[in-house]
């Protein structure tokens, strides 16, 4: 059934396949920019992908203003900041990011901090807070999982709450995203594994929170499709390029799909568990899925099951009777983790994640404050999200 209202927008210029980088120089002139602060962090560095980068961009115009190499995992409101400062005192005109969502995120942040003309992102937290047209910004993802390189979220902890913390705002998109095999086949398995749960994660979350529409669902079914395609490929053959690729596209699709619909329950508490326990977003996503479906199966019953078709395919799909297809989507998504779990080691509990039993009731009750849950179909009290918690350890 169609919503009865709805809107979507992402306005995102997506650059996809081989060398694609090269047409970053292009891209820059055309918005008028050619002095980019890199930001990157010391990972992406070894893995010998700036200079890739940077080679790309022989023979163009542009003077790289900086380059900004240490962004942690699950950066904050101080490495922002920080970035700020560099990008304004070396004089930089725009912003190309390289890397995950960490940096992917932080340097979302650094174009609030920098377009608001302010010295504290916190100012700017939550939805909708933004009025001005952002700096220039080309993001250049390097693990297959957020979908950062075309949302309107960015997602930074607050170092003092060690809270998660949502800014969304239409000012927030990239203005290009540049999908280019060069700059995944270097991710690790485990990397590859948890990163690619994410991205299965939005598009589960986005076909059926409470925003779900005709245009997410599109974007959401394509994703989860090519995840069950290339997902096991690309952790088992990190050289893969269609694999590689064929994961690329699924983060970006589930990335539109959830940056519109928004995503539920297995965010706000994936959320939580990388602010309190720094448990890394992929693994969190991973652990969580299947029991969050399990828990809003009363009233997603019936869009698991479609779901069923893209995440098993249409060998198992016609072969379930429909009243056991949703189940049946649940446990095709333990299998997956299962199988990521005997290939690269990834945790598939929250007690192999590092997390102490003592910390569950603080990680329910900041879950509980995160604005995921909104958008959740069933809704979730502390004392649900406690047992969510306590099956997945
Ligand atoms: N903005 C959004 O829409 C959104 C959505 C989901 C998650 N997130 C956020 O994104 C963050 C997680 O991002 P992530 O999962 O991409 O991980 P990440 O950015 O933290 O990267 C994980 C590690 O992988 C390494 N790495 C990345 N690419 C590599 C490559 N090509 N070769 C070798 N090593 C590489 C990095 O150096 C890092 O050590 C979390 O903070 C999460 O909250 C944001
Ligand atoms: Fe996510």
């Amino acid at each position: 059934m169609l919503p009865a209202y709805y809107e979507y927008y992402n306005p995102v210029k997506i650059l996809s396949g081989r060398q694609a980088l090269d047409n970053i120089p292009y891209e820059l002139e055309t918005l008028g920019c050619r002095r980019p602060i890199i930001i990157t962090d010391k990972g992406i560095v070894e893995a010998g992908l700036i200079k890739i980068v940077l080679d790309s961009w022989a023979g163009s115009d542009l003077v790289v203003g900086a380059l900004y190499d240490e962004t942690p995992p699950d950066s904050s409101n101080v490495v922002v900041n920080r970035v700020a400062e560099i990008y304004r005192s070396c004089g930089c005109d725009s912003i190309v990011a390289v890397g995950g969502g960490s940096v992917l995120d932080t340097a979302k942040g650094v174009n609030i901090v920098i377009t608001e003309e302010t010295d504290d992102l916190m100012k700017f937290v939550g939805a909708e807070r933004l009025r001005k047209k952002m700096r220039p910004f080309i993001a250049v993802p390097t693990t297959s999982g957020t979908g950062s390189e075309v949302t309107m979220v960015a997602v930074i902890a607050h170092t003092e709450t060690k809270c998660k913390m949502a800014f969304t705002s239409h000012m927030l998109f990239p203005d290009v995203a540049v999908l280019d095999p060069r700059m995944t086949m270097t991710v690790p398995p485990q990397i590859t594994a948890a990163t690619g749960m994410d991205a299965l994660t939005h598009a589960v979350e986005a076909f059926s929170c409470l925003q779900k529409n005709p245009l997410s669902d599109g974007y959401a079914f394509k994703a989860v499709d090519l995840i069950r395609q290339y997902l096991v490929r690309a952790v088992e053959n990190g050289k893969d390029e269609e694999a590689r690729m064929g994961m690329a596209n699924a983060s970006l699709l589930a990335g539109c799909a959830f940056s519109n619909s928004m995503v539920g329950i297995v965010h706000a508490i994936g959320h939580a568990c990388g602010g309190v326990c720094g448990v890394p977003h992929g693994v969190a996503m991973a652990i969580l899925l299947p029991w969050g479906m399990e828990y809003n199966m009363k009233h997603c019953a019936v869009y698991y099951a479609e779901l069923l078709l893209a995440l098993a395919g249409p060998d198992v799909y016609v072969a379930t009777p429909p009243e056991q297809r949703a189940l049946e989507a649940v446990k095709t998504v333990r299998q997956l983790n299962s199988t990521l779990n005997r290939l690269t080691g990834m945790p598939v509990t929250l007690r192999e994640a590092g997390v102490k039993r003592e910390q569950l009731k603080e990680i329910a009750r900041t879950a509980q404050d995160d604005g995921a849950l909104i958008f959740n179909r069933e809704e979730a009290g502390f004392e649900d999200i406690l047992r969510i918690l306590e099956a997945s350890y």
